[in-house]
């Protein structure tokens, strides 16, 4: 991906990944989006497709959004410039995004968002703004320039859904061709502007923040036995000073607070969980017919292969007592090598006959739940 710019991946991570933005020309040579313009459109309209409809331009502030799903009427009384469809999670929606996806495996998968796909009319664009996350801007189709800076004025336009700001002086600016890309790191501020029709393709790497954190980090204590401990105060002194929380009370709370959080046995269990299920949209149903290791170990047999649900997330880590894979938010503590096959979908893909019985149960409740299907040769 870096190759034009004479960057290994390491060097992309060690000079830019958080840190500043790098146009990449020809990120990726002779780019053939799986997807065109009118797939997106087509994803808009169905009912579980995450879709927005944006009108308007800088700095005349007209600023309209709409949210899908949209009809083929609605677009048939489309204007004929500055709109833009942004459609989310394009690659869960069409798994062969997948190999795209996999491009993008120097960065730990669990990093990944989405990918969103932005298509738009000339002068379509979604407004100065400045995201929270890092970000691929990949031109699919057409141009588009995109202009950035670094320093800017915090205030967004009042009353408007969008996160727009009110006005912006760019620093920098550059057309993307198709196969160009753009990594902007958080908490640049960017506009990117249609020159004609065409489609960018967003690859977001969203981190989560304090609050998600410690908001999820309290539902799980919520579960654990006794609400995962209690401050305790043995050894306290009288206190002279009845209204006040002293400092040896804070001093307490600081050490409970890591002996109960990062530092509680079960730290690592809550951090899969929660990784594993962080901004994911729809939970995976379950199949038609259920699997028991026979009936998988025959699927092997004929030739069937194994592949992840692009709605579940799989990941796994290593603990004290062994190591744990999770799927959507639920823990499977199991071998290391059976949870890295799991968690790549090449070997997974490639597990044949003569899987161990036990390895086979772990397979079938990941079938058995939807984080997983086979496909038949
Ligand atoms: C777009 O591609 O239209 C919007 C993407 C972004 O600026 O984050
Ligand atoms: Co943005």
């Amino acid at each position: 991906m870096f190759s034009h710019c004479g960057l290994t991946p390491q060097q992309f991570l060690d000079g830019y990944w958080q840190r500043k933005p790098l146009l990449i020309r020809q990120a990726f040579a002779d780019f053939q989006p799986e997807l065109d313009r009118d797939d997106i459109a087509g994803l808009a309209c169905e009912e579980l497709a995450e879709s927005r409809l944006i009108t308007g331009s800088y700095p005349e502030h007209d600023w309209q959004l709409r949210y899908g799903p949209f009809s083929e009427a609605d677009f048939a009384e489309m204007p004929e410039c500055n709109w833009t469809l942004l459609v989310q999670d394009v690659e869960k929606h069409y798994p062969p995004l997948s190999g795209l996806m996999s491009r993008f495996d120097f960065i730990p998968r669990w990093r990944i968002d989405d990918l969103m796909a932005s298509v738009a009319g000339p002068g379509g664009s979604v407004g100065p703004h400045v995201d929270q996350y890092d970000v691929f801007l990949i031109q699919a189709e057409g141009s588009r320039t995109w202009a950035i800076a670094h320093s800017y004025e915090d205030e967004l336009l009042p009353d408007c859904e969008l996160n727009v700001m009110r006005s912006f002086t760019p620093e920098q600016q550059w057309t993307l061709q198709p196969g160009d890309a753009l990594y902007l790191p958080p908490g640049v501020a960017h506009h990117g502007v249609a020159l004609n029709s065409g489609m960018t393709w967003s690859v977001g790497m969203r981190a989560p923040s304090a609050a998600d954190l410690f908001q999820a980090f309290g539902e799980w204590s919520a579960e654990q036995p006794g609400d995962g401990g209690r401050y305790r105060d043995r050894g306290l002194k009288v206190s002279r000073c009845a209204g006040r929380v002293g400092p040896d009370a804070i001093a307490r709370f600081e050490q409970f607070f890591q002996s109960t959080g990062a530092g509680s046995p079960g730290f690592s269990s809550f951090l899969g969980s929660f990784l594993s299920s962080y901004r994911l949209a729809h939970k995976p149903a379950p199949p038609d017919v259920l699997f028991d290791p026979s009936s998988l170990g025959e699927v092997l047999k004929n030739g069937g292969s194994l592949k992840h649900n692009p709605w579940t997330r799989l990941l796994w880590l290593q603990h004290d007592d062994g190591a744990s894979l999770f799927a959507a938010g639920t823990e499977f503590p199991c071998p290391a090598a059976l949870a890295e096959t799991v968690c790549d979908p090449g070997l997974l893909s490639r597990l044949k006959a003569g899987t161990s019985a036990s390895d086979l149960e772990l397979l079938c409740e990941l079938l058995n739940r939807g984080h997983l299907y086979v496909e038949q040769l």
